[in-house]
């Protein structure tokens, strides 16, 4: 058989699958549209709807080669020659198309006279009682009868998970030769060792598996199959192992001199670089298909690649961050047919670079605590680390507790899962007690009866800031009242309303409600439950009752500056888009009169020039002047605009989509500009970090941004003036001041210095001797410890057996400095001790070394009398 790159192959597979009237897709996200499977684990996965006949297709047959990921045995990857994450797989599919008779054929011609594996090492698996399949493999393939073997529902039967489509299925097997059998005497075809290695699954998908786990039969009969291309690869290549195809060896070698290991040179090294370069491969497809970091879900997945793969390499010894440096071998192997791996490059990096970072320095602490741990549970006998300690492990040192397992396991221990279990359990409590607080004062069981009876409040804001309602009820702290006069506060729940009730990141509305002889002041507004509004009033005037009609009036200058902002937030989540990458997804925002504030995934601060390039795009969407439109829709179609969603929120059927022209499209229920000049200037002020992989940017538009304009302006007016220079000349001139300003304090310490030195001789008079020790007290006024260690020096130098106390102080602090000679550190003197007393005389910490020591703290009591007694200190020292 002639050697063949895995490329080639792939691109035969498809281009065969075309020649029989399929048409060729790219490969789909690993991300599936499928609330049943967290990735895509076969090609089948996004062609689903069409098997069970939930869509109609646009064509009958297709053809894939299928990024998919697979975790169900990741402590297997590395250790056997086919286990992977990532891994790509062929397939062809007929949607009621092309069945067994067609297919069976194909793929045994693909095999042997494309391919050109040898006939006569082949073999065929079917299902127990499928007939038909075996009687094709025999007369029309002509495959021998000892060939066609009939295998059990575990190997013969396929499904995508517990439910959805499945069904019987019949395998194609390759004798690789008694070099790869297992040495056992019962291995024979069916056996799982790799001599009879199954390489191409043909699924007849005639069943759909509802939950209760009955067969009901497909409105049409299809086919899907699954050839793993690394699998293939390595059988055409007649290497041992998948990872030694050149879809993994640039990657594995690359591995292997970073860590100045050689391939095959030793089982633990050979596993550790297999599963660094299998991880590798999954994290770099998995972030280019916008997943991040997490602790949860697909996010998490990835976290747990990504730190295995760190720890593997620590095996290895490479201490230092090394996952880079393998990128340009996944690419090299990879980005040709998969060019999100170069669209998302720099994403990917980035990524993979700080979870990296991020997680060396967790590795190293909490793995001094984990190996304490396991020291302490096996000196005490005990086989099992306790749930606790994992728990902590992976709440502090963000340890996925597959890792911590996988660490006791090579110390010969288990870990207690159920104990785990609890103290996740036990937290996630903690956060719900936390939140149930908030509804309980909101008096929520009132408002849920009201909710109840009478429905959600209408409301009519998106088109008036004026509208007259009748008071359904009226309550405070949850309780309903039959009226609320003058000066009291109450919540009033009107039948229909203009006024927008806090949500979706968007403050409630201000503004008034009248009626005969009332005024009140609606300081906020909330939905107390569901899409019931409460406003929350002063009554200014009057008397407020249930049943009256009330003139409701929004505060419409404040509504407009929410309005800017909040279609700013759209615009800014857009450009931050495509400025940062699609990875970019809205975490929270807080949209109010006086700003925006935007919450949003990114890994790393963003440059001063990310900061300006969001500024431009977002600024240049305002002068464009784009109309922005709203309409209702359903989800689906919601979806297929583009929206911007967070879709884990539980939409209703109907949701409403905010579009601004041309720009940016997002599902959202608040209210908006009627066109983006309305809006203004808009200035981003601030980017932070607020959590892991979470950013805050805060920005304001129209009167908000006037007025920050302004005063900025202001100011920069009055320091030009204060400055006497135009407002270009304005660094320079601080530089140059700031310079002159520390050349002049130079001087004056300079000048202080000697004017204390001037003074010393006066000081030193006073001395007290100590056995042979000098001791010098001496108080200043507000010196600092560098100018009081200056002084101590020329103690120092003056005799060389002393001891100097010197003590400064200002209006709110003091300071001693203590500094001993060496030949008063022979005698038994300790600086750090004297301070140590002294601290104790004077209220506060004092310590240091035996030549250098400090005290100091707030300026309570007078120092003198205690620093007095120094001498009688030094005496006791010295007795020892
Ligand atoms: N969908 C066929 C397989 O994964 O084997």
């Amino acid at each position: 058989m002639q050697w063949q790159p895995a490329a080639k192959l792939r691109e035969q597979f498809l281009s065969y699958f075309e020649e029989k009237g399929s048409r060729r897709y790219p490969s789909f996200s690993l991300v599936p549209d499928d609330p049943t499977l967290l990735f895509t684990i076969a090609g089948m996965v996004p062609f689903k709807p069409y098997f069970l006949g939930l869509k109609t297709p646009e064509v009958t047959r297709a053809t894939t080669a299928q990024k998919c990921v697979r975790t169900n045995d990741i402590d297997n990857v590395g250790r056997t020659a086919r286990h992977h994450t990532f891994f790509e797989m062929l397939g062809n599919f007929s949607f009621g198309d092309y069945f067994k008779a067609e297919v069976i054929p194909w793929a045994w011609t693909f095999l042997t006279e494309r391919v050109g594996l040898d006939p006569n090492r082949m073999y065929a698996t079917v299902y127990r009682d499928d007939d038909e399949a075996a009687d094709i493999w025999r007369n029309s393939v002509g495959l021998a009868a000892d060939r066609v073997i009939r295998l059990g529902e575990e190997d013969n039967f396929w499904a995508a998970g517990p439910v959805g489509p499945c069904g019987p299925c019949s395998e194609l097997l390759y004798d690789q030769g008694p070099a790869f059998s297992c040495g056992s005497p019962d291995c024979a075809p069916g056996c799982s060792c790799d001599r009879y290695l199954e390489i191409w699954n043909l699924v007849f998908m005639q069943f759909n598996r509802d939950e209760a786990g009955v067969l009901t039969p497909l409105p049409k009969k299809n086919i899907d199959t699954g050839m793993g291309l690394e699998r293939l690869s390595s059988v055409v290549q007649q290497v041992k192992s998948d990872f030694e195809t050149d879809l993994f060896r640039p990657l594995v070698d690359k591995a292997c001199s970073l860590a100045g290991v050689s391939y095959g040179a030793g089982p633990g090294s050979d596993l550790a670089v297999r599963v660094i370069a299998d991880h590798l491969r999954a994290t770099a497809f998995m972030i280019a298909d916008g997943i991040l970091p997490s602790n949860e879900g697909t996010g998490y997945v990835l976290r747990r690649l990504l730190r295995r793969a760190v720890r593997f390499g620590r095996l290895l010894d490479l201490r230092e961050p090394f996952l880079l440096e393998l990128l340009p071998q996944v690419e090299a192997t990879l980005a040709d047919p998969y060019q999100e791996l170069l669209r998302y490059r720099s994403t990917i990096a980035q990524v993979v670079d700080l979870e990296e970072r991020r997680f060396g320095r967790t590795l190293e602490q909490g793995s001094d605590l984990l190996e304490q741990e396991i020291g302490c549970t096996k000196r005490s006998g005990g086989k099992e680390l306790s749930g606790e300690v994992a728990f902590e492990l992976y709440d502090t040192y963000g340890f996925p507790v597959e890792l911590t397992e996988e660490m006791c396991s090579e110390a010969g221990l288990s870990v207690d899962q159920k104990g785990f279990a609890q103290a996740m359990e036990r937290q996630k409590e903690r956060a719900r007690a936390s939140s149930k607080q908030t509804c309980a004062t909101m008096g929520s069981n009132a408002y849920t009866e009201l909710a109840d009876r009478q429905g959600p409040t209408v409301f009519l804001g998106y088109e008036m800031e004026e509208a007259r309602g009748t008071v359904l009820a009226l309550l405070r702290d949850g309780v309903l009242l039959d009226r609320a006069e003058e000066g009291e506060t109450a919540e009033v729940v009107l039948d229909r309303t203009p006024f927008y009730a806090e949500r979706g990141g968007q403050v409630g509305d201000q503004g008034t409600l009248s009626g005969e002889g009332l005024e009140a002041e609606v300081e906020d507004t909330v939905h107390p439950c569901g899409d019931l509004v409460a406003h929350r009033v002063r009554i200014r005037k009057g008397v407020l009752l249930p049943g009256a009609t009330l003139e409701a009036r929004v505060d419409g200058a404040r509504r407009g500056d929410i309005r800017r902002h909040h279609t700013t937030t759209h615009l800014l989540h857009e450009a931050l888009t495509q400025v940062l990458g699609d990875h970019v997804r809205q975490a929270g925002s807080l949209v109010s009169p006086e700003g925006l504030r935007f919450d949003y995934n990114h890994f790393a601060p963003l440059t001063p020039e990310q900061i300006q390039e969001v500024e431009d795009r977002v600024n240049e969407q305002v002068l464009k002047n784009l109309p922005v439109t709203t309409r209702e829709t359903d989800l689906e179609t919601a979806k297929a605009l583009g929206a911007k969603a967070l879709f884990e929120e539980k939409y209703g059927e109907r949701v409403r989509v905010v579009s601004v022209e041309g720009y940016s499209t997002e599902l959202c229920g608040g209210t908006h500009v009627c066109a983006t000049g309305e809006i203004g200037l808009v200035k981003v002020h601030k980017d932070e970090g607020i959590g892991a992989g979470l950013r805050r940017i805060q920005a304001t538009s129209g009167r908000a941004s006037l007025r920050w304009s302004q005063e900025v302006s202001t100011v920069l007016r009055d320091v030009t003036s204060l400055l006497t220079v135009d407002p270009d000349a304005l660094c320079e001139k601080t530089a140059s001041l700031l310079e002159e300003h520390k050349a002049l304090e130079r001087k004056w310490r300079q000048a202080l210095l000697q004017t204390e030195l001037m003074r010393l001789d006066a000081v030193v008079m006073g001395r007290k001797r100590v056995g042979d020790v000098e001791v010098v007290i001496s108080f200043y006024e507000d010196l600092d410890t560098d100018l009081l260690r200056q002084i101590g020096d020329q103690v120092k130098g003056r005799f060389p057996s002393s001891v100097s106390v010197l003590a400064t102080k200002n209006a709110e602090k003091f300071l001693v400095v203590i500094m001993a000679t060496d030949e008063a550190v022979a005698k038994g003197v300790h600086a750090g001790k004297l301070a140590k007393s002294l601290g104790a005389l004077l209220g506060c910490n004092g310590g240091g070394k035996p030549q250098m020591a400090q005290v100091g703290g707030k300026f309570t009591t007078p120092l003198k009398g205690p620093l007095e007694s120094v001498p009688q200190m030094v005496a006791e020292q010295m007795k020892g």
